[in-house]
């Protein structure tokens, strides 16, 4: 941050002279005001990052400054000069937001420490919002790529529940779909996007810690526990807790985690005081929780208290449209991450990225550009770049049509075979001309033209 400003104000001229003498010597921009009038004209104007306010004024007094600068929006920090004889005001004015006073006379070199350490708060405040707010930058919904008819309705869906503030989520999908990216987007976007959003991996935590780390535990709880822990849940207090892969937790646990869904208290462990917490509950899991209910793994009131709001993420083989995007918009982030200028994705690499399975999803397409980011300085993508799998994978596939569309032993006439390769590439693509042409390497409308000649 640059030279902070500091407004002083005191109705009493040769103070206001002193401490201006002193903080510019310290390299603070200075300003003066000698009333509550002035000084409010001069925030208004100046915007300073720090106020000296004198508790005695004639006209508007300094409480009513300070209650004034507190409803504004930008974090300012006020400190508060007061004499002995009316020290309840200046409780009073803590009590308002102040963020420190000092009594008249004070030595300059207490002021200086207080202001030092103001600023120093300040600046760390400022960090914490600047964090907080490109967080919720990074999961703007307008950042999720989604131009499958089958996307766009997951982020429509995702969009309407992240409003209401306690609905619970479940999100569903394989492995490097989006789970947690859209989790996050739905916190952001909700009314308790200022509180924190805390998520559990419930696959990655040994049980008997996660339930430490969930409820946390009082000193002596068990032989290790030296200290007071607070868990997740009291941290997640007023926001969201995400409890991913919720399919791994153990049913013992899902009962207290039923428990507290239902009463919002719970007891640390080795504790006996009922802790109450507001929190809104998003889960994912990449196996069919469903079904873990009928076979006994999962219980089934938990189920039905997760499953309120159920969204489930299709595969990205599922939504071929996607692909391409995803892949264009992954490459501006790397062209920035890694100071790179790539434009674009050559017509033979577009068809390999478009015909692969892509097991891993999105995440594996993320990786397979930022790997050839990475290792190469070009313009375009090209075929020559993909890993081996995706170059292979091709030539499969290619085979394995023919297979597929020529039934062994049989013939067919070039016609009906391309009748036949048509067909098939067109439900690849959900009936999209544009893509389907692009694979078989024609122009649309003579795509067009091949199916109308035939209908
Ligand atoms: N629609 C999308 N638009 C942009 N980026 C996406 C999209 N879907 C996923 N990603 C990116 O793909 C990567 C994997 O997504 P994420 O971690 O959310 O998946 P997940 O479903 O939680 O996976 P897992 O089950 O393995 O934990 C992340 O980098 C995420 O930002
Ligand atoms: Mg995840």
């Amino acid at each position: 941050m640059s030279t902070f400003s500091i407004l002083i104000v005191d109705d009493e001229i040769l103070t206001l002279n002193n401490l201006k003498k002193a903080l510019e010597r310290e390299d603070y921009e200075v300003h003066l005001a000698d009333s509550g009038e002035r000084a409010l004209e001069v925030i208004d104007r100046y915007k300073p990052d720090l106020i000296l306010l004198d508790l005695m004024l004639p006209g508007i007094s300094g409480i009513e400054v300070l209650k004034t600068v507190k409803e504004m929006e930008r974090e300012t920090i006020v400190i508060m000069m007061t004499a002995y004889e009316i020290l309840e005001k200046a409780v009073e004015a803590m009590k308002l937001g102040a963020y420190d006073y000092l009594l008249k006379p004070f030595k300059i070199n207490d002021l200086k420490n207080t202001i030092h350490r103001a600023l120093e708060t300040l600046s760390l405040r400022i960090r914490v919002l600047e964090h907080l707010e490109s967080e919720k930058g990074r999961y703007y919904f307008g950042k999720i790529v989604a131009e499958s008819k089958k996307m766009s309705e997951v982020v429509e869906l995702a969009r309407r529940v992240a409003g209401s503030d306690k609905t619970t989520v479940l999100l569903q999908g394989e492995s490097g779909t989006g789970k947690e990216l859209l989790a996050k987007a739905i916190h952001y976007h909700s009314p308790r996007s200022d509180k924190p959003i805390v998520d559990i991996n419930c696959a990655a935590i040994p049980e008997n810690l996660l339930e430490s780390e969930l409820f946390g535990f009082e000193a002596g709880a068990f032989t290790d526990a030296k200290k007071r822990k607070i868990g997740l849940l009291e941290r997640g207090d007023e926001g969201t807790v995400f409890f991913d892969e919720i399919g791994d937790m153990s049913l013992g646990l899902q009962a207290k985690l039923l428990r507290v869904l239902e009463e919002g208290t719970f007891t640390r462990l080795g504790g006996s005081k009922q802790i109450k917490v507001n929190i809104r509950v998003i889960t994912a899991t990449n196996s069919d929780l469903a079904k873990a209910t009928e076979k006994g793994a999962f219980r089934q009131d938990l189920f039905y208290r997760l499953n309120v709001v159920p969204i489930t993420i299709p595969p990205l083989s599922e939504r071929n449209e996607d692909i391409l995007p995803l892949a264009l918009s992954f490459m501006r982030e790397f062209n920035r991450e890694l100071k790179r200028s790539f434009r674009g994705i050559s017509q033979e690499a577009a068809q390999a990225l478009l015909s692969y399975p892509w097991p891993g999803n999105v995440r594996e397409l993320r990786n397979v550009i930022e790997r050839i980011m990475s290792l190469y300085v070009a313009e375009e993508v090209q075929f020559s770049q993909l890993p081996l799998e995706l170059r292979n994978r091709q030539k499969i596939a290619k085979q394995s049509a023919i297979e597929e569309l020529v039934p062994a032993a049989s013939f067919l006439t070039l016609d009906e075979l391309e009748r036949k390769y048509i067909e098939k590439i067109l439900s690849h693509t959900h009936n999209n001309r544009t893509q389907a042409a692009k694979i078989l390497g024609i122009h649309p409308t003579s795509l067009y033209r091949k199916m109308k000649g035939r209908s």
